[in-house]
């Protein structure tokens, strides 16, 4: 069937077709650009949701999903829409297969419909592994990738969640997130690299990498950084509230990551939801086209967050219609509108282009570098056959241990006591022959371990979990099956049952019910634990059996009082449903945990202070210098071994400091660990952090061994952003710090 639309499509058509290969995509974008017409063009800037083609109604669709034709007519005869996204509202997972016949069915329906070869560009949230493909790998959430202080791991997952995604039919993920975690209240801090700006920035380097490759093909995907930006320091902490973030913090915390992932040709970009200083990022033309284009020169595309155009009207109030808001948006810098759910967008586009209030001009930049993208993608070749034989290793068992490796370098022990006050034993690794009581809401939950964005939009719903997959509990007793006992704290038999086997260890699983966006806003940062949990707790310590305090939270809930209670503390973060057998092993101590911690762990729900604070943040009530005082500090995590550092050196050449430290393994076991370069500027026009981190490697030492580690730092590095918003180096009086070792060094290049 053709829509009678033009004789423009017609051409445009055959123009599509027939363009020489060898033309560049630049070209060829062009000249599809030249025969559209204006409704054409502003369907390319539109995405809806998978469900506004489904049968059903939005947010309520038929269960299994089902393309409804009127709608695909509407959506792509009328509407001409280019992108499509996600599973419905973030409806579950699908099989496959399932992916590849709806993906198939919506190009077939389009090139039908809407009388041209533009194909549609399907994009998802692949935030952890394809998490919306059933049976994909899963990793750790970023936050547990970021804890392996291994970049070579956060590319390998990258990789494999390019190509598992890709093996669904889908060529745009929406990740990574490139917000920094400086608040913890803030419901997607797992979402995140964490708090560093050198941290984050160097694993941004890996997962675009990961992703995209050097350039992309097949196996690749084109990436989506999120969320441009100040996303994540919402001054409530609640999602999508106002964050008051002056330019020059803006620069300093903030743009790095995304700088980084620009510099790398990070091919697409989405936007804040929320406001900075009171304007809603997607109608502030200063971040969207004075910094992002004019600046960084990204000539990628900027598709905006979920309905956030009329939002500026519904719900920011900026402006006093829909049509305003759309105007904005796109006048601000926007090239593709997530609408989502109707075509209220098309129209009052269509409308403000007819009338003269946004010139065909504007329009056309954004269509072209969307065009550019769709070309760069080589989704115009989509055969659903070829999808299907084209990815052999979907979920194949190398990656899931990769995965596994991903855990395991993530998993960060905090404590790790002596058994008992006779003992001169620590408490883990535990003994095969230790009975232990496992209990804790986490205990024998695979959803506290995947966290949102896992198989469903929340990870909540346990129809759709993977229930073939290990809990906690399941791992355990299959390393130690007659000496494992579970207690349900919520029934008074069981815990009696397992109390009156006289355990001589426990093992408690704290976890937040997976979360995130707004349904995970929190009025308080402590971590709620029921009564029956704090009881049964309360009996073991009056038995004087030391408890093993195991955590799947995503981000750093108060657990002081727990953490002080036990002999010994796991953090796992939220390591996804791959990870109970990694964790097992730590706990057996099979394997020698190496992560260490991406953010600042607070001792009190009132003392919010990152690694990096400034010198007044040091000040205390007594005008000492005591005034920081986190449960666990930034970059700690403990091994089942030690290191000893010596011998720091550091030489500064004119734009390098090249530095070295001796680190021993002087434990009786092989392990990682993480050599981490911080330094200081003594003295700054911008009030200097205590410490920065520069550097950082893993290495691998066996008992015994000595290792010289090497950094070169390039000079620029080191610096800060100073009140004229321009990058500065360090100068002068610096100072060096790894692990116990110092060096003051003056620098005058
Ligand atoms: C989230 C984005 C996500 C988008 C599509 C939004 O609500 O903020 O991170 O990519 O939905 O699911």
């Amino acid at each position: 069937m053709k829509n009678p639309l033009s004789i423009g499509l017609t051409c445009f058509l055959i123009v599509f077709n027939t363009i020489n290969a060898q033309t560049p995509i630049e070209k060829k974008a062009d000249s599809l650009l030249s025969v559209m017409n204006i409704e054409a063009k502003i369907g390319q800037m539109s995405q809806i949701d998978l469900g506004v083609l489904c049968k059903g109604k939005i947010c309520e669709l038929q269960d299994p999903l089902a393309l409804d034709t009127a709608k695909l007519r509407l959506a792509f005869s009328k509407y001409k829409v280019g992108s499509v996204l996600n599973c419905g509202c973030g409806f579950h997972a699908l099989a496959r297969e399932r992916w590849i016949s709806i993906i198939d069915s919506i190009q077939q329906a389009n090139r039908l419909f809407a009388g041209h070869d533009i194909p549609v560009l399907y994009g998802i949230d692949a935030i952890h592994g394809a998490n919306y493909t059933i049976g994909a790998t899963l990793f750790p959430q970023q936050i547990g990738q970021a804890a392996t202080w291994n970049p070579d791991l956060v590319k390998a997952a990258a990789k494999i969640t390019a190509y598992e995604t890709r093996a669904s039919g889908i060529p745009w993920n929406f990740s990574p997130v490139l917000d920094l975690a400086r608040q913890p209240l803030w419901s997607r801090f797992f979402e995140t690299y964490g708090e560093d700006v050198y941290l984050a920035t160097r694993m941004t380097t890996a997962c675009i990498e990961g992703y995209q490759g050097e350039k992309i093909g097949e196996l690749q995907v084109a990436a989506c950084m999120k969320h441009f930006l100040g996303y994540s320091y919402p001054l409530s902490g609640k999602d999508r509230t106002p964050a008051w973030i002056g330019d020059r913090e803006l620069r300093a915390y903030f743009l790095p990551t995304f700088q980084e992932a620009i510099r790398l040709k990070a091919k697409t970009v989405m936007i804040n939801s929320g406001e900075i200083n009171g304007t809603p990022v997607h109608a502030n033309p200063k971040i969207l086209t004075g910094l992002l284009r004019d600046e960084l020169g990204f000539d990628g595309v900027a598709v905006t967050d979920w309905e956030d155009i009329y939002k500026l009207h519904t719900l920011h109030r900026v402006a006093p219609s829909l049509r305003d808001a759309v105007k904005m948006a796109v006048m601000a810098g926007i090239d593709m509108s997530m609408t989502p759910n109707d075509f209220q967008f098309n129209e009052l586009l269509l409308n403000l282009v007819k009338s003269g209030e946004v010139p065909e001009s504007r329009i056309d930049v954004s269509v072209k570098r969307i065009l550019k993208l769709k070309l760069e993608l080589g989704i115009e070749k989509w055969d659903a056959d070829y999808v299907r034989n084209y990815y052999p290793i979907f979920a194949s068992p190398d990656f899931a241990s990769v995965a596994t490796a991903t855990v395991s370098e993530s998993l960060t022990l905090l404590k790790n006591e002596l058994r008992n006050t006779t003992s001169d034993e620590a408490v883990l690794p535990l003994k095969q022959q230790d009975k232990v009581l496992v209990f804790g809401n986490a205990a024998n939950s695979i959803k506290m371990l995947n966290g949102a964005w896992s198989q469903t939009w929340l990870g909540q719903d346990e129809r759709y979990v993977d229930s073939t997959k290990p809990t906690i509990l399941s791992a355990l007793k299959f390393l130690a099956t007659d000496k494992i006992i579970f207690a349900n704290a919520a029934d008074p038999k069981s815990c009696r049952r397992a109390l009156k086997s006289k355990p001589s260890v426990a093992i408690l699983c704290l976890g937040e019910t997976p979360a995130t966006e707004i349904p995970g806003n929190i009025n308080q940062l402590e971590l709620p634990v029921d009564e029956n949990t704090r009881n049964l707790a309360k009996q073991l310590k009056a038995m004087n059996v030391p408890v093993v305090l195991v955590l799947c939270l995503g981000r750093p809930r108060i657990i002081t009082e727990w953490a002080e209670a036990a002999s010994a503390v796991l953090h796992t973060y939220l390591p996804g449903h791959e990870a109970a057998p990694v964790i097992a092993s730590v706990l057996y101590g099979n394997i020698n945990p190496s992560g260490k911690l991406p953010f600042t762990y607070p001792r009190y729900c009132g003392d919010i202070v990152h690694y990096d604070h400034k010198r007044t943040e040091d000040n205390d009530v007594n005008f000492g210098d005591k005034g920081y005082n986190p449960l666990y500090d930034f970059g700690f995590g403990l091994s089942y071994t030690r290191f000893q550092y010596s011998d720091l050196q550091v030489k500064a050449a004119k734009d390098t400091f090249f530095i070295s430290v001796m680190v021993k393994n002087t434990g009786s076991r092989a392990g990682k660990e993480v050599v981490q370069v911080y330094y200081r500027d003594e003295y700054a026009a911008v009030t200097p952090s205590v410490k920065k981190l520069c550097g950082f490697m893993k290495i691998y030492a066996t008992a015994g061994e000595t290792k010289r580690v090497r950094f070169a730092i390039p000079a620029m590095q080191l610096g800060d952003i100073g009140a004229d918003l321009k990058p500065f180096r360090a100068e002068g009086e610096l100072k060096f710090f790894i692990g116990t070792e110092t060096k003051q060094i003056q620098y005058n290049p």
